[in-house]
Formats: C-alpha cells, sequence, structure tokens
C-alpha cells in the first residue's frame, strides 16, 4: 500500500518562484508554459533522448566536465549529434540562469534528443529536425527533513540489465526501467526501490547510486549495472584520497541489512542517509551516521573547491 507519507531523494522545499520560470527550448528563453516540444519529437515518442542533471552553486554548474563527458560519451554511443560543444552548452545554462536570476541553489535537468520525426516510426532518419534542446532550470533547495529522518527502501523485482539490452550507463530519456522499479517500492509502502543486479547482488536505487558502510569500511556495487553516477565517483574517490576503505564489489541483501548505514548518491541530495531496506531499520533507523556524515561534508567541500576551480579557471 502507498504511505500517505511517501517522500523522496527528489524532494525539494516548495518554491512557488518556480511556477514563474523561464526555459530555453532551442535558442529562444521562454516563459514555462509556452516551453513546447512537438509531439512528433523524438524524446516524447520514443525517450530517445540523454540528459544530465546538474546543480548551480555559487555562479558555477558543479563538475561541469564530468557531466559532460558523460552526456557527449553517450551521445556519442547512439549517434545523436548534440548540435553544440561544452562551452555553448554551458552558456546555455549560464544564460537560462541568469534570465530566472539564479545563482545558487538552482538545480537544471538539461535533455537533447534526437529532434523532431517526419513520421511518427522509430527509424532514427525520420527526425529530420533535430536534435532538440531544452535546459529547465529550477530553484532547488534538498528538503533537509530528509537528513534527520533517512529514506526508506523496498527490493524491487526490477533489475537494471545488462549492456547488451540497454546499457544502465545510459541517462536516457526513457526511464521506464527505473520508473518501474519506483512503482514497485511505492507499493511496497517505500520510498525508493532497491534495485538488484542480473547476479542478485545489490546493485542500485531507481534514481540514485547505493552505497553500505560496514565496520569503516564502505562498499558499493561493482558498476557494471549501475549509472556511472559522477556523485558515486566523487564519494569513491573522496574516500580514497581521506583514507577512508572503499571497495566496488559483489555483496548481497544479507551485507546490506547488516550495514552499520547506508546512504544514496546523486547530483540532487548528495549524500542521502538510508533509514530502512524492506522494513528492516539500517544503523540507528533514522538520519546520517557518522561516517555519511563525515563524506557528506568532504563532499560539501570539494564542490566548493570544484566551483572555486572552475571560476578561476575561466577568470
Ligand atoms: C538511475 C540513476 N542512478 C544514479 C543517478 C545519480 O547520478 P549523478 O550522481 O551523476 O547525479 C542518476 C541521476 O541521473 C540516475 O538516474
Amino acid at each position: 500500500m502507498t504511505s500517505p507519507e511517501n517522500q523522496s531523494t527528489h524532494d525539494a522545499e516548495t518554491d512557488p518562484r518556480n511556477d514563474d520560470i523561464k526555459i530555453y527550448v532551442n535558442g529562444d528563453i521562454v516563459p514555462k508554459d509556452q516551453a513546447v516540444v512537438s509531439v512528433y519529437d523524438s524524446g516524447f515518442m520514443l525517450g530517445d533522448g540523454m540528459w544530465e542533471g546538474m546543480r548551480l552553486y555559487d555562479g558555477e554548474w558543479a563538475f561541469f566536465d564530468d557531466h559532460m563527458d558523460r552526456l557527449f560519451n553517450s551521445c556519442k554511443a547512439v549517434s545523436l549529434d548534440i548540435g553544440h560543444g561544452r562551452e555553448e552548452i554551458r552558456d546555455i545554462l549560464n544564460r537560462t540562469a541568469a534570465a530566472n536570476g539564479m545563482i545558487t541553489d538552482a538545480h537544471c535537468r538539461l535533455m537533447i534528443t534526437r529532434g523532431r520525426k517526419a513520421k511518427p516510426f522509430q527509424h532514427p532518419a525520420l527526425s529530420k529536425w533535430g536534435p532538440t534542446v531544452v535546459a529547465i532550470v529550477e530553484h532547488s533547495r534538498p528538503a533537509t527533513g530528509l537528513l534527520d529522518r533517512g529514506i526508506r527502501l523496498a527490493t524491487v523485482p526490477q533489475v537494471r540489465g545488462l549492456p547488451h539490452s540497454q546499457n544502465p550507463k545510459f541517462n536516457s530519456h526513457s526511464k521506464l526501467n527505473c520508473v518501474i522499479a519506483c512503482l514497485q517500492a511505492e507499493q511496497a509502502g517505500a520510498d525508493e526501490g532497491l534495485m538488484l543486479d542480473p547476479n542478485g547482488f545489490v546493485n542500485t536505487t531507481n534514481a540514485c547510486n547505493f552505497f553500505i558502510v560496514r565496520g569503516g569500511e564502505v562498499w558499493t556495487s561493482t558498476g557494471d549495472y549501475c549509472m556511472n553516477g559522477v556523485t558515486r565517483q566523487k564519494v569513491i574517490d573522496l574516500c580514497r584520497a581521506n583514507g577512508i576503505p572503499v571497495f566496488e564489489k559483489n555483496y548481497s541483501l544479507y551485507e546490506a541489512y547488516g550495514a552499520d548505514e547506508a546512504f544514496l548518491t546523486g547530483t540532487f541530495g548528495a549524500q542521502t542517509p538510508v533509514a530502512e531496506i524492506d522494513g528492516k531499520p539500517i544503523g540507528a533507523g533514522r538520519g546520517a551516521g557518522p561516517m555519511t556524515q563525515r563524506i557528506r561534508a568532504l563532499y560539501k567541500d570539494l564542490v566548493a573547491q570544484n566551483v572555486a576551480e572552475q571560476r578561476a579557471a575561466r577568470g
């Protein structure tokens, strides 16, 4: 049954300014109610597109290069010509943020699809007018209550699959696989779905990457079946740089249920503590434990450092 108190890692403080934001659509920055794409768009029709979520801190998009590496790699892999260079993308995002008077605490969803099709069928060559480029930038502060309460996970039957089905590293417009997992979690009374890999090992959640802490060690999945999350990699790098033992390895629900702490990672929420998995409390069963808090603090500093470096590099 769906809990009346369902929450998600993408909960943000309600901000009425988002009702009137301006959105970038194919070269124009227009009011939200005029920001539309064609029903023939390949993104709408087929989920044929890629996206990136990024956060704006003090006028800079944190880890911009990492996000662009993933986006350009993904688009190349599906022969989707973005039609813009990295600096043009940065300019699009900056102009959209500026049009909305945003400098910090903003989150963007940059979407690139193969574009408008001549006919309502699948063949990529039918996308004669493309790409479609949209940037939604919203005022955004992750809801703070989640840090105290933690998120509830339920293990779901839906898996993130093998690279030769739909590679789980694609941040594709079609999120149906993840949406099904999220529905299954909701039906189990949880907030987010914990997805296993095709071999039954703990993998990832429907919207974030997943970590556990056991005996002072930080564990996450091998990375073979999950999104190559920018935040995931930053957490691994931070652990290595700060003498925290970190392992990308196979482990099962047995180890996850018995973890001292667990947390999710993603651009939106940084590190979100997990309160329970399948009704079993993790650690103290509420907010962030000591390792999660330590990693959160290290990550916050890393964001500040990255933002300062970007600003210095661009004068
Ligand atoms: C399925 C999934 N896993 C993990 C992530 C987190 O990735 P990142 O840390 O790059 O935001 C995302 C975000 O797009 C996602 O969709």
